[in-house]
């Protein structure tokens, strides 16, 4: 039980990365607050916990329904002690051919939704003088790939707010760490399993022989929500089993 009485909110906790955290942090004593656009099927845990489970509508591009998001957490649960900003997409496309729509997508996702996402937080967090923010990046912010050059620019970008928020929030009780999963078994990781044609040519690239799950990457946010890492600030937690990727 490391987040016994805990408050997080997950953005993008509807399914996919997110929901698998939410699923981890329920089973170590959290409460939590799932957002997305949509509800998917949030309703099976909020039917199981209905005092510990909440969805909420969100679109992490619009600051407002982001910070509509974290006052709602608050006036639900009292407080909120964990922040995992994991919304999240991503659209393939060579730099000479990526659409507009699909780069804009993007960076209004990825790197917009997390820093509305963690300056909510922040705000909230610093008031309280305590809080965990964890950031979701992905192994391809420092390794390159044809067709990832949208997704990999917002990924770095993740990265580096996090280390500036890490050392600017610190010393107000807030820590500050990015979750950076290599190729999961679900979610957008799908994407690259399901097309056999490519995945015959990635998966000796994997250390470990094989993909993770989702879970053996919600197991990383555990920790860096947890009091287990009471010292970590400003840490990319890469979980990809040892990724031979150039
Ligand atoms: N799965 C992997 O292999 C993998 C590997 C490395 C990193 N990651 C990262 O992990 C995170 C989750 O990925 P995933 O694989 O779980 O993807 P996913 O299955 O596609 O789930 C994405 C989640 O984000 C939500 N979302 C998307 N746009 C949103 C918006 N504008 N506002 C609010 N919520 C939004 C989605 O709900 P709605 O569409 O209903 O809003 C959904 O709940 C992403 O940041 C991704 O980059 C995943």
């Amino acid at each position: 039980m490391r987040l016994k009485d805990k408050v997080a909110v997950i953005t993008g906790g509807t399914r996919g990365l997110g929901r698998a955290i939410a699923e981890r942090y329920l089973d170590e004593g959290a409460s939590v607050v799932c957002a997305a656009r949509n509800p998917y099927r949030i309703d099976q845990l909020v039917e199981q916990l209905p005092d510990r489970v909440m969805y909420h509508e969100t679109d992490v591009t619009s600051p407002e329904s982001v910070e509509g998001l974290l006052e709602a957490a608050a006036r639900t649960f009292g407080r909120v002690d964990i922040l995992v900003a994991n919304a999240g997409v991503n659209r393939d496309g060579k730099v000479d051919r990526l659409a507009v729509d699909d780069w804009r997508a993007m960076v209004d996702t990825n790197l917009s939704g997390t820093y509305f996402s963690l300056r909510a937080a922040a705000r909230l967090m610093t008031a309280q003088g305590s809080g965990r923010i964890v950031t979701v990046s992905s192994s391809m912010a420092s390794r390159v790939a044809v067709g990832a050059g949208g997704y990999s620019a917002t990924k770095a970008a993740i990265e580096c707010l996090t280390r500036v928020s890490a050392i600017e929030l610190g010393p107000k009780g807030v820590q500050v760490n990015c979750l950076a999963p290599g190729v999961l078994d679900d979610g957008m990781g799908r994407a690259l399993t399901d097309n056999h044609k490519v995945w015959d040519a990635y998966r000796t690239r994997f250390a470990l022989g094989r993909v993770g799950t989702l879970d053996e990457a919600a197991l990383g946010a555990v920790f860096l929500a947890s009091d287990d890492s009471s010292y970590v600030n400003g840490h990319v937690l890469e979980v990809n089993g040892g990724l031979l990727w150039a």
